[in-house]
């Protein structure tokens, strides 16, 4: 695991933007894993600004989103769809049929997205938050290792973290579908980014406790391509010397 320590969330969001537009250059096709939550909004912020004052093109990006609510209706503005829409996808030259989100139907085999995944080629570069409790996507503590998409019941410490985008935490959707662990763990590459003091612990843990389903984020140290960008709060924990320290410069 790379480890990279900025100074601040912009210099985080700035670090992953120029990381996902390296690609895009690079390729004639591309198919990336998002994320939703706020980790990434200054990253998506900053794609649709180079997209409009820039040539940054989407149309060779393919993506697979990592989650999706369940019990939310379709027109809600927390959909993790309504989000990326809002966020990315309306705001920049991307086809939206090449845009996917997690099977949340009833009575659907979830890891059909798994098959989907398979038939665009797999996954280049996955874009990863973390969870309070060590959750990557929505795979709680306790998830298997070899999970591929499923349906989850989201932890309490989720459901409170994320009742800050809704009017209290009874909305907060109780269930929702995520890819699995040895479905994140098929990416190429994993780029798992992480701000502020409250994500410190769940880095140490990440980083330092035993591999275990206890704590999903672990697996990530079987994979042999995985960069962690951190700012300062977020890396608390770690020793200096343990990390490469990079200075970001220019706003993109
Ligand atoms: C979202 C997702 C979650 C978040 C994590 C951190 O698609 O899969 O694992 O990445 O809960 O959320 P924020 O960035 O809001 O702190």
């Amino acid at each position: 695991m790379q480890v990279v320590v900025v100074n601040e969330k912009e210099a985080l969001s700035t670090y992953i933007a120029r990381d996902f537009m390296n690609y895009v250059s690079g390729h004639n096709r591309v198919v990336f894993g998002l994320a939703t939550g706020s980790t990434f909004t200054g990253v998506y912020k900053k794609l649709v600004h180079q997209h409009q004052n820039s040539n940054l093109s989407f149309k060779p990006v393919m993506t697979f989103n990592l989650d999706e609510y369940m019990d939310l209706e379709s027109n809600h503005p927390q959909t993790y769809r309504n989000v990326m829409n809002r966020n990315l996808f309306d705001c920049v030259d991307i086809d939206k049929r090449n845009t996917f989100f997690p099977p949340i139907k009833k009575n659907i085999r979830f890891s059909v997205y798994d098959d989907m995944i398979e038939k665009a080629g797999g996954i280049d570069c996955q874009y990863l938050g973390i969870g309070v409790n060590g959750h990557i996507a929505f795979n709680e503590p306790g998830t298997s290792f070899t999970s591929k998409t499923h349906k989850v019941a989201l932890a309490d410490a989720t459901r409170e973290a994320n009742k800050r985008f809704f009017d209290s935490k009874d909305q907060v959707p109780k269930h929702a579908v995520t890819m699995g662990l040895s479905t994140i763990m098929k990416a190429r590459r994993i780029v798992l980014a992480a701000s502020g003091e409250k994500k410190a612990e769940a880095i140490r843990g990440m980083l330092y406790d035993p591999i275990s389903e206890q704590m999903p984020a672990t697996v990530l140290r079987q994979h042999p391509n995985v960069v962690v960008v951190l700012d300062r709060a977020a890396a608390q924990f770690l020793e200096e010397g343990e990390y490469d320290t990079t200075e970001i410069f220019g706003a993109c």
